[in-house]
């Protein structure tokens, strides 16, 4: 049996719509080409959030509460026990989600779209030894992360580039961490608990955790001559190239084509990072040429997690930290489906059928 469900519908939604085929997504009436780049993360979560809270703000007005939901969320950082804010940076950012109270309304959805944009810059700081920095709630929630991280005001360019990736991964259909997040708020458990659920699923390698693996073949490889020979070695290993392949699509994944321009904006604007990405696009070649020789009957492209980790480590996020900067867009979607699905949907309960062995009737 194939207990992936790839043919199962599972539910409706307006919030977004993959085609495999096409190779396009489509969040909330908006195609992807039209938000990424252009939008900021506060416009998409406006269209994410809208409908499913009474009290949801005007457009304009949403970047000023997420703001100040930010300062809330960095104030119960100076309480927590130093062995937490040590863990690795995912397993931190799991357990400081907790101490959100649970609830269904927009203040604990704002609380907790503001957590991964406040605690990731924290604990990326706190273990390179520097303390954390208090967000500027009147700052773009981009451009605020970014000072929260390096310490100073970043480039409008590079706050744009950050723009561009937590708006490409906002929303994904019924991806595995928000399926898990829907089945969570389909008990009617909460948003805290429907968004630990999401990040749960979300830091699996075949998941949102591959981004740190893509770099760390980058650097294996090291020089753009030895990409084929370096990756027919790790396929000849049984390992699975990172960045590539994909569920749903079945042509390149429209997003790494949106942060690829992404990155490529960053490195023109700030006339670096050029060796990197050049790398970066030879091994891309180089997987797809081989991929397709040694996997014929299969189509296998990039996935969105290859740029993703070109571009978050050109933005200075160290790779420990690329699930959590993941969680920080995608918690926009998770919160969407939560709330679609608790105030429309039913219980989540599908079945299973027993291969297991029955109790002997004649004893
Ligand atoms: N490298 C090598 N082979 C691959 C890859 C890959 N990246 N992806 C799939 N395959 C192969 C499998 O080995 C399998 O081959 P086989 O039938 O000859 O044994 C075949 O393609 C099908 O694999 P499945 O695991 O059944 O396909 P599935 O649809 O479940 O895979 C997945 C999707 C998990 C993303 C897969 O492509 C993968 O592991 N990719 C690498 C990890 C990665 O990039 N993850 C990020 C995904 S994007 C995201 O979730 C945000």
């Amino acid at each position: 049996m194939n207990n992936g469900l790839d043919d199962v519908l599972a539910t409706e939604t307006v919030l977004s719509d993959v085609d495999g085929a096409a190779g396009a997504l489509i969040i909330r009436g908006r195609s992807l080409d039209e938000l990424a780049g252009l939008a900021r993360y506060e416009d998409v979560l406006a269209l994410l959030l809208s409908g499913f809270f009474s009290d949801l703000p005007r457009p304009d007005r949403l970047g000023a509460d997420l703001g100040s939901a930010r300062q809330r969320v960095f104030s119960r950082l100076a309480a927590q026990d130093e062995r937490l804010l040590r863990l690795p940076v995912t397993e931190a950012m799991r357990a400081l989600l907790a101490l959100i109270e649970d609830g269904d309304d927009l203040a604990t959805a704002l609380n907790l779209i503001a957590a991964p944009a406040v605690f990731t810059p924290a604990l990326v700081r706190l273990k390179q030894g520097h303390a954390p920095i208090a967000p500027d709630p009147s700052a773009g929630h981009a451009k605020d992360v970014l000072r929260m991280l390096h310490g100073k005001e970043s480039r409008d360019e590079e706050a744009a580039a950050l723009d561009a990736y937590l708006v490409t991964v906002s929303d994904h259909g019924l991806n595995a961490s928000t399926f898990a997040a829907r089945v969570v708020a389909s008990t009617q458990a909460g948003l805290t608990s429907a968004v630990i659920a999401g990040l749960c699923a979300l830091k699996g390698p075949l998941h949102g955790g591959a981004p740190g693996p893509v770099l760390d073949m980058l650097d294996a490889i090291g020089h753009p001559e030895d990409a084929e020979a370096w990756l027919d070695g790790a396929l000849d290993r049984g390992d699975r190239l990172m960045g590539f392949g994909h569920r749903i699509y079945k042509v390149r994944d429209p997003r790494a084509d949106a942060l690829m321009g992404a990155v490529r904006n960053l490195a023109a604007a700030r006339r670096d990072n050029a060796g990197r990405f050049s790398l970066a696009e030879s091994v891309e070649a180089a997987a797809i040429r081989i991929l397709a020789r040694r996997k014929p009957d299969r189509s296998l492209k990039t996935n969105v997690e290859f740029y993703t980790a070109v571009l978050l480590e050109a933005l200075g996020f160290p790779r420990e930290s690329f699930t959590s900067v993941f969680a920080m867009g995608r918690v926009g979607g998770w919160i969407g489906h939560a709330r679609e699905q608790a105030l429309y949907g039913r219980l989540i309960r599908p079945q299973s059928r027993y291969v297991g062995p029955r109790p002997d009737r004649a004893a």
